[in-house]
């Protein structure tokens, strides 16, 4: 099959097109024949090894352990392995390919239970956009923030990947939502539910009277002191790493 891999960490450079040995399915594994695949910021910190630290999980020093990318994936089922059930080939699917070989390429194995049927009203490219983001986007709102019916969220990033998932599942949860982001994207923001939008070029929030009871930081750039003086004093501030933790145990929450 023709996948786009990488021996060595770096720049897109890194990548190239090439034939490679095409996957077949061990015990509780799918064979997706790949419609979509989704780029995220996870594949491009793997494609780099940075930081630093990522290296070690992936036990590799100087190339990734897994050499394919792209942890988003929608597509056919083209076969299963033994003990899978619930999926037959020809399934639509979609999902997150975990730590492992990933979609960028014609076929890819996924864990079952990784998987979920794709609904017939979204495309392929539509669901394959789903899985990682919205995932983080939903445990660190649901899971790790508690976000309850009528409490303020913050989301700090509100317009990038996770954060658009962010305002429309805090939305979905009745929550009030302020949206940080810049004012070229406000318009996305307040489409997507936003009740208030905040540019971040223009304000710091951190000085304002405003307090919410829940902070999802998708930005990262402020300190932990900052945070908690918007926070009311039982609120809570949620982060990507928190949200994807929860996310990776908590498997295909987002079907
Ligand atoms: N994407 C995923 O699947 C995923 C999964 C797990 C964890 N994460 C982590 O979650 C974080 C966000 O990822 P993402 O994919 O959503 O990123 P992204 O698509 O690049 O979005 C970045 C967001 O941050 C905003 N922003 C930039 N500078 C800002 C500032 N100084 N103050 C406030 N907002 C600012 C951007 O607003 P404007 O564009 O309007 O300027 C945009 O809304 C990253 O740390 C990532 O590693 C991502």
């Amino acid at each position: 099959m023709k996948a786009i891999v990488q021996d060595r960490y770096g720049s897109p450079d890194a990548l190239s097109r090439r034939e490679t040995a095409q996957p077949r399915p061990s015990s509780g594994e799918v064979l997706v024949r790949v419609r979509a695949a989704a780029v995220n910021a996870y594949d491009w910190h793997v494609m780099r090894g940075a930081p630093y630290v990522l290296r070690l999980p992936a036990r590799s020093l100087r190339g990734p352990r897994f050499r394919i990318r792209g942890r988003d994936v929608a597509g056919v089922v083209d076969a299963v392995g033994d003990g899978v059930t619930g999926l037959s080939p020809g399934d639509e699917v979609y999902g997150d390919t975990g730590e492992s070989d990933g979609a960028f390429a014609e076929y890819v194995c996924v864990p079952a239970e990784r998987l979920a049927p794709k609904q017939a009203k979204l495309t392929f490219e539509q669901a394959a956009a789903v899985p990682l983001a919205g995932s983080t986007a939903l445990v660190g709102l649901r899971a790790a923030g508690r976000l309850q019916a009528g409490q303020h969220v913050r989301v700090n990033g509100a317009s990038g990947g996770v954060g658009t998932f962010a305002v429309q599942i805090a939305k979905a949860l009745s929550a009030t939502v302020t949206a940080v982001c810049s004012m070229r994207n406000a318009e996305l923001v307040t489409s997507l539910g936003a009740d208030h939008v905040v540019d971040y070029t223009r304000e710091d929030f951190t000085r304002g009277p405003s307090r919410y009871e829940l902070v999802l930081d998708l930005v990262g750039n402020r300190s932990l002191a900052d945070l908690r003086r918007v926070l009311t004093p039982r609120a809570r501030s949620c982060f990507p790493a928190e949200a994807c933790r929860a996310a990776a145990a908590s498997s295909a929450q987002w079907a």
